[in-house]
């Protein structure tokens, strides 16, 4: 097998393509660059003539221009590892033995050390640690047992433990083989060919015409065609969907990361799902309202910034009399126990969190019903729920969620305002404006004051309590500082030892609350550095709106601008923090 010098770049993204002629790297390279937000450990790229290709470090900003390689068939990986350490050696592709079969792969084959053991007795010889190597040894051997690859993808998947979304090609074959259990996989019908990608993103620049695996399923594509057959190699006719997925928000355009270009559009973005809750998704929030009427019990489930969204949702539901609670989803099935009478909500960016995607399967099992708020359409997510509201927020492509929190929690907002929490939602979008007017320059001195920290606190009480754990959030992401946000009122039974002379400690502090004043004052009489956001006009940061319900978006903008310019200052790479991916769609 013809082999070029290896380096490594990964992600947690896959592509294929096969198209009726034969393509130079360039277009593979530019599909895979789309997907770059689901993770950079490494990339790597093969073809069915030999070709192959792995690289460590950033895809962004690599040059294939001297790669000079043709062919009509490519597959490749961006990779977020979760088995093996980022190395050219554990990046994808990844070939079988003999070299004739290369794979890539997303997810995590749990059984892999069982497979691989049985394998490595039959002589296999594998060159990396991770666990999806094993894919393909396993069609390696089943090829030497005179299965065709058909035959042998039913054997796999009974066999296999765990997630995938695998792309396989032989060399010398004009074909792509495809399977998925969990892991996202699609396949994209192009003017020459086909795509096959973990989300439209992929090739939503080249078509909007798309066939969606279901768990168990697995596909052959060849250059004029494909079929796509269920685990016991049944054939299954697929629908063919046409999507549209909005082209704008691909660029930085003037920004020197996306991050802070995403912080900008959070009054347009918002603007936008207001104006479409009114028109185009009026029907659906106002059965989401109705579904919620008639629910005995109503759970949120997200992780992450999702799950702080959720917290806020909790809260404004709970002021406007409806009784909701949010379980993490990572923890939902140890925690929550929800029924036939549940409406369970599940909130989410990507639509791909594998947390999530667990926690509904646990809910479908017990009867309930799912409801979801999504970002990215068609998403898995999406697709699972009987009803879906979408943020309309636009593609995010930074790891840190920015205005998609936003838009989450103004469609949380707009719900509670339907049963009956004042709120005049219309402002919003200028009242982040006019947030980001007025603090900008301030935040930018405090961002050069705290970068050389090692912790900064932030509190909150009701509303503004998730917001602590969101900036906290981004602090730590963004910024590499440990940071804790936290509820006022738990200082004192524990964390208040931590505060020192000078300990940074930011306090949100809407409409004059009583208790977070006297929390406040707590901590100042410890030697804190107090910041408060708030707004009274003494606020270190000022929030230039009385209205409860926007005060945690509002106070949240401070944050984000704060964790991005203490990142700045210290050199981080703000829109690709270490370790992250921005669809996390492993457990
Ligand atoms: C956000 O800044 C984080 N990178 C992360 O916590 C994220 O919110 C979480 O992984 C959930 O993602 P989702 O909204 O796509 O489900
Ligand atoms: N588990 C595989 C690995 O660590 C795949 C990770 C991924 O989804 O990118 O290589």
């Amino acid at each position: 097998m013809y082999c070029r010098g290896f380096r490594v770049l990964v992600m947690c993204g896959i592509v294929g393509i096969i198209g009726n002629s034969e393509n130079g790297i360039e277009e593979p390279m530019h599909s895979l660059k789309r997907l770059e937000y689901r993770g950079y450990d490494s990339f790597g790229f093969a073809t069915n003539n030999g070709f192959l290709e792995k690289r460590v470090g950033n895809i962004g900003d690599f040059d294939a221009s001297g790669l000079g390689t043709a062919s009509r068939v490519f597959i490749c990986h961006t990779r977020w590892s979760t088995h093996g350490a980022v190395t050219e050696a554990n990046a994808h592709p990844h070939l079988s033995c003999d070299g004739e079969i290369a794979i890539v792969h997303n997810g995590i084959i749990e059984n892999y050390q069982e497979l691989k053991k049985e394998l490595e007795e039959k002589g296999h010889r594998f060159r990396s640690e991770t666990d999806s190597e094993v894919i393909a040894h396993f069609f390696e051997q089943a090829l030497s047992e005179n299965m065709s690859i058909e035959e042998a993808v039913p054997e796999f998947m009974q066999r296999t433990k765990g997630t995938f979304a695998a792309l396989m090609i032989r060399k010398g074959e004009d074909r792509i083989y495809a399977m998925k259990r969990d892991s996202p996989l699609v396949l994209g019908l192009l003017e020459n060919g086909f795509m096959l990608a973990s989300d439209i993103y992929a090739f939503s620049d080249r078509t909007n015409r798309a066939v969606f695996f279901g768990d168990d399923e697995f596909a052959v594509v060849g250059v004029d065609g494909y079929e796509f057959f269920d685990s016991r190699g049944r054939r299954l006719d697929k629908e063919i969907q046409d999507f549209e997925w909005s082209r704008e928000n691909e660029t930085k355009e003037n920004y020197e990361h996306f991050m802070m270009k995403e912080i900008m559009e959070q009054p347009e973005a918002c603007r936008r799902l207001i104006k479409s809750l009114q028109s185009t998704q009026k029907e659906k929030i106002e059965r989401l309202k109705d579904m919620i009427v008639g629910a005995k019990n109503v759970m949120f489930v997200s992780g992450g910034t999702s799950y702080h969204a959720s917290l806020l949702g909790v809260y404004l539901l709970k002021q406007a009399g409806i009784n909701t609670q949010s379980v993490i989803a990572s923890e939902f099935q140890n925690y929550a126990m929800p029924d036939r009478d549940t409406v369970v909500i599940a909130i989410t960016q990507s639509g791909e969190t594998m947390d999530v995607i667990e926690a509904l399967k646990y809910v479908k099992n017990r009867g309930s019903r799912i409801v979801s708020i999504v970002n990215v359409p068609y998403s898995t997510i999406q697709r699972m729920s009987e009803l879906s509201v979408e943020v309309m927020a636009g593609q995010e492509v930074c790891v840190a969620a920015t205005k998609s929190f936003t838009n989450q929690v103004t469609l949380l907002l707009y719900l509670a305002s339907m049963f009956g929490f004042e709120t005049d939602i219309e402002r919003m979008p200028d009242e982040i404006s006019e947030t980001i007017r007025l603090n900008e320059e301030k935040i930018k001195k405090l961002a050069s004051e705290l970068c050389g920290r090692n912790d900064i606190y932030v509190i909150g009480r009701g509303l503004s309590y998730p917001v602590a754990r969101e900036i906290a959030l981004k602090i730590k992401e963004i910024s590499y500082i440990h940071a804790e946000g936290m509820m006022g009122g738990e200082l004192k039974h524990g964390t208040i030892a931590l505060i020192e002379k000078g300990t940074p400690v930011i306090s949100l502090i809407s409409n004059n609350n009583y208790d977070m004043l006297s929390n406040t004052k707590e901590v100042e009489s410890r030697g804190a550095r107090i910041i408060t956001a708030s707004n009274s006009n003494e606020a270190d940061l000022k929030i230039p709106s009385n209205d409860n319900g926007k005060f945690g978006i509002l106070a949240t903008v401070l944050g984000q601008m704060l964790a991005y310019y203490m990142a700045l200052e210290k050199g981080l790479p703000i829109d690709r923090p270490r370790n992250l991916a921005k669809s996390v769609t492993v457990k």
